[in-house]
């Protein structure tokens, strides 16, 4: 199959993972270099650690902090936001915490696993949003600590924007992943749910992964050199 290009479908969901930002200099989470082979999401990134010790999860989160807010877009990030001011039916569905695609200019990006620039208080109920890193006061005014608003391990998915995220894939005719191992659910389950509304799917992925077999082309690459094959007919 020939790399369909995005202009000519009506309506196009991008779903990404943390290889769309590994060109940034962001670490991915499994492979080689990855996250969890460092660090032990039991200590840092769930609930429960939380719990037990916050000021350990905050060094963490803020280690990751500061790796992030050194990182800029990639290409395949600014292609993304081109291509959705372009074509006003294209939606950014992803998994990563980065924010990268709306640094690169994305607009309405669902973030599947939230955000590791927003804050919650779970005590008194407040929210922030801070790029500051490392965050210097990890404590709300109420005295509680923040918690990122990020889906941790064993945290349930944020309903609404699971909903929005199905809603756009059962309504798209082209859904393009991009950098995702697809082993964490429910978010692995989105593209089995774009295959089963008669989507075209395109994977961008330098490695098979479980769901290769419902896309119909595999495109074996970096998403910087990858993405820009679907890009063609896209003005400037
Ligand atoms: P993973 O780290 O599991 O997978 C990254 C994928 O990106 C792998 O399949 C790589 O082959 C691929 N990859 C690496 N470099 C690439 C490049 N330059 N271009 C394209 N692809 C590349 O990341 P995710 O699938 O995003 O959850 O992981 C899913 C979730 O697991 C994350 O959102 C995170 C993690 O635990 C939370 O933090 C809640």
């Amino acid at each position: 199959m020939e790399p369909p290009r995005l202009i000519d479908f009506p309506r196009v969901v991008i779903f990404s993972g943390a290889g769309m930002s590994a060109e940034s200099g962001v670490p991915t989470y499994r492979g080689a270099g990855g996250i969890w082979a460092e660090y032990d999401y039991e200590r840092y990134a769930c609930q429960r650690a939380f719990d037990r010790d916050p000021a350990a999860v905050w060094e963490f989160h803020n280690l990751r902090r500061v790796r992030v807010a050194g990182c800029a877009p990639n290409s395949a990030h600014r292609l993304v936001a081109r291509a959705q001011r372009l074509h006003p039916s294209l939606s950014v569905v992803t998994q990563n915490i980065d924010g990268l695609h709306q640094l690169a200019g994305a607009t309405d990006v669902l973030e599947l696993h939230g955000s590791l620039w927003k804050l919650r208080c779970e005590d008194c109920g407040a929210t922030q949003e801070t790029r500051q890193a490392p965050l210097l006061e990890v404590r709300c005014r109420c005295g509680a600590h923040w918690r990122p608003a990020i889906t941790w391990f064993e945290d349930p998915t944020d309903e609404e924007v699971f909903t929005a995220a199905a809603e756009a894939i059962r309504a798209c005719d082209l859904f393009v992943s991009i950098g995702t191992s697809a082993v964490v659910f429910p978010a692995a389950a989105l593209p089995r749910l774009a295959a089963r509304s008669g989507a075209v799917l395109v994977e961008i992925n330098p490695e098979p992964t479980p769901a290769s077999a419902l896309h119909a082309l595999h495109l074996r690459g970096p998403a910087t050199e990858m993405l820009p094959l679907l890009a063609g007919g896209l003005p400037d």
